[in-house]
């Protein structure tokens, strides 16, 4: 008999072939948002659960879920929505979508850094509200990126990606992880202890680490004071790691000349402000939304799945 895996998102075409050749896979056709007491029901019976980030494995969720369930096989990289202690002492084995998505993640943060600094979201509503009458030299003015201080808080795969096609713009490479990388990955760009160390250097700070209590509100008022003045900040890894407040208070005085943000705190109900801001260019969470990374990422939760039901360790286990 094959596993049963209950899916919980429409996932690529492609992708669902494999699952239902090689499982009987409780596929979602219809893409429903299913909430934590549906997966709970829907689960009975399921030897494995391939979610993505938008359903929440909580301590409690994780406690009700059927023992049949042995694995979780996330379609995603991040992996903030599962309570991996939980899963721990429940046996359960959680696995993520790692490498897949560096190259599209980074594609969408280089958009990021150029919709803020030369005013995408402004340009675009002139020519679409006909509102645009006139050139003239002080118009739509932005800031170059050619040349600049680029800080990267965060330089696993995704940040050093990032620092990579950046560097085809010319940018000075500064980064802060929690550990220093070696010297073959950093290829030389600038190694900073701390936030604190690094952000004094960033006219463009783009943020790439992963979300942990440790993180959670990490640029705050006082961190954001410590940036040049006129920066532009980027975020595509979690919304957790801003603190809403304190951005939006820096966009407002021109401290942060623009943002370009992906991702939010309280996803889709972003923190409405930042609707009212010309200086924030804003994507719906789309950093890994290409084809090829789509197809990437729903094959290696299939070979972590293959792996766990083969009986052999799933290469990229998280819990
Ligand atoms: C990821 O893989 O973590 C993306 O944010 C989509 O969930």
């Amino acid at each position: 008999m094959k596993p049963v895996v209950l899916v919980t998102r429409k996932l690529p075409d492609a992708v669902e072939a494999r699952l239902s050749r090689d499982y009987d896979a409780k596929l979602n056709p219809d893409d429903a948002l299913y909430t934590s007491d549906e997966i709970i029901e829907r689960a009975q019976g399921a030897d494995a659960i391939l979610p993505c980030h938008t359903e929440k494995f909580t301590a409690d969720v994780i406690a009700r879920l059927p023992d049949s369930v042995r694995v979780i096989a996330n379609f995603s990289v991040g992996y903030d929505h599962v309570d991996t202690e939980a899963a721990k002492k429940k046996g359960l084995i959680v696995t993520n979508t790692p490498d897949v998505l560096s190259d599209a993640t980074a594609e969408l943060t280089i958009m990021l850094m150029l919709g803020a600094a030369r005013r995408a979201s402004e340009g675009e509503k002139l020519v679409r509200t006909r509102q645009w009458k006139d050139w003239s030299p002080s118009f739509m003015v932005g800031i170059q990126m050619t040349g600049k201080r680029l800080g990267i808080l965060g330089f696993g795969r995704v940040g050093r990606v990032v620092a990579a096609r950046a560097r085809g713009f010319g940018m000075e490479i500064h980064y802060n992880d929690v550990n220093r990388v070696a010297a073959e990955l950093e290829e030389g760009a600038i190694y900073h202890e701390t936030p604190e160390d690094l952000l004094p250097h960033c006219d463009f700070l783009a943020i790439h680490c992963v979300a942990t209590p440790e993180t959670t509100g990490l640029l705050n008022a006082e961190r954001l004071a410590l940036l040049p003045d006129d920066a532009i900040v980027t975020n595509a890894s979690r919304g957790v790691v801003i603190n809403d407040e304190a951005l939006i208070a820096a966009l407002k005085s021109s401290k942060v000349a623009a943002a370009g943000l992906d991702v939010f705190n309280n996803e889709p109900d972003i923190h409405p402000e930042y609707r009212e801001l010309p200086n924030v260019f804003l994507m719906p969470h789309i950093g890994s939304a290409t084809r090829e990374t789509r197809d990437g990422m729903g094959f290696r939760a299939l070979d972590n799945l293959d792996a766990v039901f083969a009986g052999k360790e799933p290469g990229d286990r998280v819990a």
